[in-house]
């Protein structure tokens, strides 16, 4: 196999049971570089995820820290825009993870998500490219983040404003530049932030980490998501559960991951996300795991759950409601043509 994209292509597809078996293939840096450039370049083309029904505003949430909430973000985000579609990342943690993985500034002063939620900004005016692809935009969380809760408790719609800003954005953008999904990375509590992304979102991701305690104040989360459901969003539901940092060698991962499927069956993603060191590598080189190691299970793991999640969204049932109906057929990816076209 001499063709660099078909290598590529096979140690994406293939079950590595470690990452060095494919590093084994491409043991020069020049022939890892050239993999990686082959498959940040080419993923659209080979083998591009179908566009969802309507735009998919997905918040991802868990009010547990260090439960992958801020790398599934980053990674799915990163997979859906290499594979296509017109991603926009909202980072709405504080301390700014997200927009570090993405290589966003987000010292003090940058326009940032603060000046949406709290100050008179649009969205547009607060939206950063990346460089993981040209299809993915991120709207950066700065430390001023951390005063917004109080600050937001004296604002009108206060729960809204994360919502509204999100709607005027995408009503204002021409409809080949709107996004087909919008990723809102949460902190880990329920306080005014998360309120915000619960009301901004038509669809939780959930995102659960295989070890002891995993569905701990779960049911906390799910009770603040009904009670969001009730109050302020008729149209929100839990569409997707993803297993994070599944240890293989351990029986307790396995057992973990039995009990979520057992509780919440269809919506755990097939694919699991393994425990696997390249994936918390990454963001200390301001990169996804896609783009720091593209063969590495992390990396093809989360392609994979970014396809079973990009295929459940081709026919989501209607709205209930959403100031976003009457845009929300966001146009289909053209095989082939996308990454030219969105590049230029
Ligand atoms: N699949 C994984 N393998 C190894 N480390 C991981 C994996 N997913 C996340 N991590 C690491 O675990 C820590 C917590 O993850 P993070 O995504 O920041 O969680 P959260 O946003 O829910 O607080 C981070 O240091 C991250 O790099
Ligand atoms: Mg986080």
């Amino acid at each position: 196999m001499t063709d660099p994209g078909e290598r590529l292509r096979s140690s994406l597809a293939a079950d590595h049971s470690s990452s060095s078996s494919s590093a084994a293939d491409f043991d020069s840096p020049i022939a890892m570089e050239a993999l990686r450039a082959t498959r940040v370049l080419h993923a659209a083309d080979q083998d591009p995820f179908p566009a969802p029904s309507r735009i998919r505003v997905i918040t991802i949430a868990n009010q547990k820290g260090g439960v992958g909430k801020t790398t599934s973000t980053v990674n799915l985000g990163v997979a859906l825009a290499l594979y296509g579609l017109r991603t926009l990342v909202i980072d709405l943690d504080p301390q700014g993870n997200t927009s570090t993985a993405l290589g966003v500034e987000h010292t003090v002063g940058t326009p940032s998500v603060y000046d949406a939620l709290v100050g008179d900004n649009s969205l547009a005016e607060v939206v950063h490219p990346t460089t993981a692809s040209p299809k993915l935009l991120c709207v950066p969380a700065t430390i001023d983040l951390a005063g917004a809760e109080i600050e937001l408790v004296s604002v009108v719609a206060r729960e809204h404003r994360l919502r509204r800003a999100i709607e005027t954005y995408v009503h204002e953008l021409p409809a080949e530049q709107r996004p087909h999904y919008v990723l809102i990375d949460c902190p880990p509590s329920l306080g005014l932030l998360t309120l915000n992304a619960l009301v901004a979102g038509d669809e939780v991701l959930i995102p659960i980490q295989c070890e002891y305690y995993a569905l701990e104040g779960l049911g906390q989360l799910l009770n603040n998501i009904d009670l969001v459901r009730q109050h302020l969003n008729p149209g929100l539901s839990v569409r997707t559960i993803l297993l994070t940092m599944y240890d293989g060698r351990t029986k307790l991962a396995d057992q973990v991951a039995d009990e979520v499927r057992k509780h919440f069956g269809d919506l755990v993603l097939p694919a699991v996300i393994p425990r696997n060191v390249r994936v918390s590598e990454a963001p200390g080189y301001g990169q996804s795991v896609l783009t720091y190691d593209p063969g590495s299970r992390g990396s093809t793991s989360y392609v994979e759950a970014a396809r079973q999640l990009a295929e459940r969204g081709v026919d989501l049932p209607p709205l209930e409601r959403s100031g976003m109906a009457g845009v929300a057929a966001a146009p289909p990816v053209a095989q082939h043509s996308v990454s030219t076209r969105e590049s230029s």
